[in-house]
């Protein structure tokens, strides 16, 4: 069978790069499948792919497509059966480990036989077990069409989603059965299940691009730091002396920047030289420095602090105003050692 083609008729070159094209393609959100045979050693293979879809119900016929560079290739270009197991939430480390390269992809999972000895993977949300009906060779990639012999699915738990390059855990349909079971992997992994590694990440999903914005204003991360503070200060001591509102001990600044001494001390005098900042000294206490944004330092600040606002909007806007609430109140919460 070959594909049908518009007689006579040639597309446009691409107007876009292919970064573009990936992102573009990223908008559409899908789940994330590992697409299983046994090799002619009976050795299992699989790989992470999210380019499942449905094509038929009657017969009932499913699509994905493989890169023609995929190391997997020949197994499922001469193989008669294979199987493609829909992900679960709690099981984003597969989806990682099969789609990797150099590592052992089968270690510990466990699985049962389906057709053709093609693997079902344990913990999926839903199986299709495929006759290999036909392929397509388009561009890059080869289109396997699969004839469902048999399929299952569990209705409690819920699909790993993915989209824009990235995995989403959390079911949107709120409190759904596989949010319960998401923070321990089955397979007793550490590393993506840990609070620190967790907060690490999403602490890296925020800064990252925002940490642009920084850059383009010359400032390094404690600098911002020092600007965001002072510019909260300067809101809570609304009615100091005009030079001395919002200002700040640079010990209490240390702090509050979680940054050390004698950093802070340094970086306030080169801040200074550069107009951001006005050192005075404390009416109160002579030996101690006090340490107040300049017009410019203000300038800066409230723009910078315009974008990040902007770009948490922007991280957060698939989440509904309770979620956010509730994140940041129990990132407070363990902030403040309760
Ligand atoms: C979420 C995700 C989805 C993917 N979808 C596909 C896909 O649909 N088709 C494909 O060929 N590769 C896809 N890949 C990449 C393959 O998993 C990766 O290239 C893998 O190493 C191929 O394995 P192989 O070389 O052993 O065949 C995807 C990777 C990820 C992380």
């Amino acid at each position: 069978m070959s594909p049908s083609r518009a007689a006579g008729h040639a597309a446009q070159p691409p107007d876009f790069s292919p970064r573009d094209f990936r992102a573009t393609l990223g908008m559409f959100a899908t789940g994330v499948t590992i697409v299983t045979a046994r090799n002619d050693q009976g050795e299992p293979v699989g790989l992470t792919a999210s380019s499942f879809n449905s094509v038929s119900l009657d017969p009932p016929l499913v699509l994905w497509s493989l890169g023609k560079a995929a190391g997997s290739m020949a197994v499922f270009s001469n193989g008669r059966h294979y199987a493609i197991n829909v992900l679960a939430a709690d099981q984003q480390a597969l989806a990682e480990r099969f789609a990797a390269r150099g590592v052992d992809r089968w270690a510990g999972v466990g699985f049962t036989e389906g057709a053709g000895g093609a693997p079902l993977l344990e913990g999926c949300v839903a199986t299709f077990e495929c006759f290999n009906r036909s392929q397509y060779t388009e561009g890059d990639h080869v289109i396997f069409v699969g004839e469902v012999e048999r399929c299952a699915r569990r209705a409690d738990a819920s699909p790993l989603l993915y989209h824009g390059g990235r995995f989403y855990t959390e079911h949107p349909l709120h409190g759904a059965p596989a949010d319960a079971s998401a923070p321990q992997p089955p397979d007793g992994r550490f590393v993506g299940s840990y609070l620190g590694y967790l907060l690490g990440q999403a602490s890296h999903a925020v800064y990252r691009d925002f940490e642009n914005a920084i850059a383009a204003q010359g400032l390094t991360h404690i600098a911002w730091r020092v600007l965001a503070v002072l510019h909260d200060a300067a809101l809570s001591q609304p009615h100091s002396p005009p030079n001395g509102q919002g200002a700040i001990a640079v010990g209490q600044l240390a702090h509050d920047v979680l940054a050390k001494q004698p950093t802070v001390t340094k970086l306030v005098q080169r801040m200074a030289e550069d107009g951001l900042l006005e050192l005075l000294a404390d009416p109160a206490d002579q030996r101690r420095t006090l340490v107040v944004a300049t017009a410019e330092g203000r300038r800066i600040a409230a723009a910078l602090i315009e974008q990040a606002r902007a770009q948490e909007s922007h991280l957060l806007s698939r989440w509904s105003a309770h979620e956010a609430d509730t994140l940041k109140r129990h990132l407070q919460k363990l902030a403040s050692g309760q």
